[in-house]
């Protein structure tokens, strides 16, 4: 695409104006552009998200929007520029190098930001670990990466084993006493004394910038390693997915700890000089409500397990909130329910626009646009510059309709470049002709739009019938009196497995028999007899991973009395 017709369409409506033309004409090169390694050959991702727009005059703009239920501060791009580049001197004076790894494990606060701008201008690799986390999850993370520094508060330290971390030299306490002499520092004192002009280190594209560890099926976490080429897709997606402008403001409500809380809590907004939006604390419907309207969020990137949550809570604290300024809606992370999308439209009047993608992928590759009709259900469709297939295999390109391995053609500016320390798994990826495989079953329909059926392990094939256990789910939570479901296969001698759902209950819903075999002709009749599932069990609460996916392998395991795996990302 040529760059005149990029602005020619960017000035009108949605930053996107037509899919289809992008998607036929798009040159990932043409974004390179926009930043300064055209020039220089040189990059950092935390100088193109914070200084240039001081550079080029909009230092006072807001950058950051904080709040939690102690505490509300803001911060303007000047003032980001001056405290992170106050925290990277605070890394050079402790003789931090390039390509190491400094953690952060702290709640959201202000000078989370702060460091994790300040690591990646000194060209240390950041990595985010979730504040739940429990010492198990810590020392693993901490081991594996052999990080050299951690910026923690003393209360979180008591889950840091310190002690047996050889690597680990220095710990910045925020809000904690300093102990020098045993490698121990003072956030706020040497934040006091540091200089607030760095000698930013310039690196190349592809030096590191970021890991997150996630989860496999099998074995420890693996840590999904990024470099500052990521930025590219952030700041694209950003543009063109969250359909950011200049003057809007913004909330995603993920935590830094996972990928969506840095790619599209950090990276895409700022790259494209918009005010972030922060919510620290616990989630309530009121809290989420009053941060909507108090902030006055114009573009609203969230999970489906939210949206469930809020949905939940019934009408009555969404129709107290103002949430006149709510222009865009997404939401990313586990199937997003076709009844969701409804109610979406009824109490927000707004399409949530989902989007897949995985923190191995770095960022949005499949979504639903601004600028296009959305099938509620249906993820979307590439981005573009973004080839996507459903492939069997052996590697063969399916025709439309017909289920297989969601695979994307190689390579994409944010597709992590190792599984830090273990090539093994990272080939793995790899291991069909080159693409991509992502490990989801997925089918295009003929309007390209792709649909999520599972994880590949999870399909339900029960007496012949193939069953995505994500259409029962969504079935399920059609009815009234469910809040939410997860659903398994549960091996039957005659049926091969049978469908087996564990459900939670609305407000003012009591469990019974009754209500069990009404829901299950509910699902007979809505979908399939023999998507109905044989089993339900009703529970408090359904396991589920911090981004808000059910977790249906510990589901299967508490079935089966197997043992559950790592539940490091499970949250509390
Ligand atoms: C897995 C990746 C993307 C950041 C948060 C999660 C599932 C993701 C969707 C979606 C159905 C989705 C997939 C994927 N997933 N988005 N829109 N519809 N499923 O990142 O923890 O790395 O998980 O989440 O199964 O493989 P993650």
């Amino acid at each position: 695409m040529k760059t005149t017709e990029l602005i020619d369409i960017m000035t009108k409506g949605h930053n996107m104006e037509s899919y289809d033309r992008a998607y036929a004409s798009y040159q990932w090169e043409e974004v390179e552009k926009s930043f300064s390694w055209y020039e220089t050959g040189k990059v950092n991702a935390a100088y193109e998200a914070i200084d240039r727009h001081v550079e080029s005059g909009r230092g006072d703009h807001t950058a950051l929007l904080y709040s939690d239920p102690n505490r509300t501060d803001q911060y303007t791009f000047r003032e980001m520029k001056e405290e992170s580049d106050k925290f990277g001197n605070l890394l050079k004076k402790l003789g931090i190098n390039k390509g190491e790894r400094v953690f952060i494990f702290m709640p959201r606060s202000p000078e989370l930001y702060f460091s994790f701008l300040g690591i990646l201008k000194v060209g240390a690799i950041a990595g985010p670990l979730f504040e739940a986390f429990m010492e198990g999850a810590v020392r693993d993370r901490l081991e594996d990466s052999e990080a050299v520094a951690l910026v923690t508060t003393p209360t979180l330290l008591s889950r840091v084993p310190y002690k047996e971390l050889s690597a680990l030299k220095h710990i910045i306490l925020v809000g904690g006493e300093a102990d020098e002499q045993n490698g121990f520092y003072s956030f706020e004192k040497e934040m006091a004394s540091a200089s607030s002009e760095l000698d930013i280190e310039w690196v190349d594209r592809e030096d590191g910038m970021l890991m997150h560890y996630t989860s496999g099926s099998t074995g420890k976490p693996k840590g999904v390693f990024h470099v500052h080429n990521a930025m590219l897709q952030h700041y694209q997606t950003g543009k063109w997915v969250l359909d950011l402008k200049e003057d809007d403001i913004y909330w995603c409500t993920a935590d830094p700890g996972w990928v969506t809380g840095t790619a599209y809590g950090i990276f895409a907004p700022w790259l494209n000089g918009v005010t972030n939006v922060i919510r620290g604390g616990r989630f309530s419907p009121e809290d989420w409500y009053q941060t909507l309207e108090k902030n006055g969020v114009t573009v609203w990137y969230s999970a489906p397990t939210a949206f469930r949550m809020l949905m939940g809570a019934g009408e009555a604290p969404v129709k107290q909130a103002d949430l006149s300024k709510l222009r865009h809606v997404l939401s990313v992370g586990e199937p997003l329910n076709p009844e969701v999308v409804r109610w979406g439209m009824k109490v927000f009047n707004k399409r949530i626009h989902d989007n897949w993608w995985m923190t191995e992928t770095g960022g949005i590759l499949i979504t639903n646009y601004p600028a296009m009709e959305i099938k509620p259900g249906s993820m979307g469709k590439p981005f573009p510059g973004i080839e996507a297939a459903i492939i069997d295999d052996q590697g063969n390109e399916l025709p439309p309709m017909q289920m297989g391995n969601l695979a994307i053609r190689t390579p994409w500016p944010s597709l992590m470049r190792k599984i830090w320390k273990n090539e093994g798994k990272f080939d793995e990826y790899f291991r069909i002709k080159g693409w991509y495989i992502s490990g989801d079953s997925a089918y295009q329909d003929e309007d390209g739009y792709f649909w999520f059926q599972g994880r590949i392990d999870d399909v339900i094939n029960t007496s012949g019938e193939r069953v995505g256990p994500f259409e029962v789910e969504s079935k399920l939570v059609e009815h009234p009196a469910v809040a939410e479901a997860g659903v398994i296969g549960k091996p039957d001698p005659v049926r091969g497995e049978i469908i087996k759902a564990f459900i939670s209950l609305r407000k003012g819903h009591g469990a019974s028999d009754n209500l069990k075999e009404e829901i299950r002709s509910f699902v007979k009749e809505g979908l399939a007899a023999h998507a109905a599932p044989r089993e339900i069990e009703f529970i408090d609460r359904l396991p589920k991973t911090r981004s808000g996916k059910i977790m249906r392998r510990v589901l299967k395991a508490w079935e089966l009395d197997l043992p559950t795996g790592d539940l490091s990302t499970m949250e509390d």
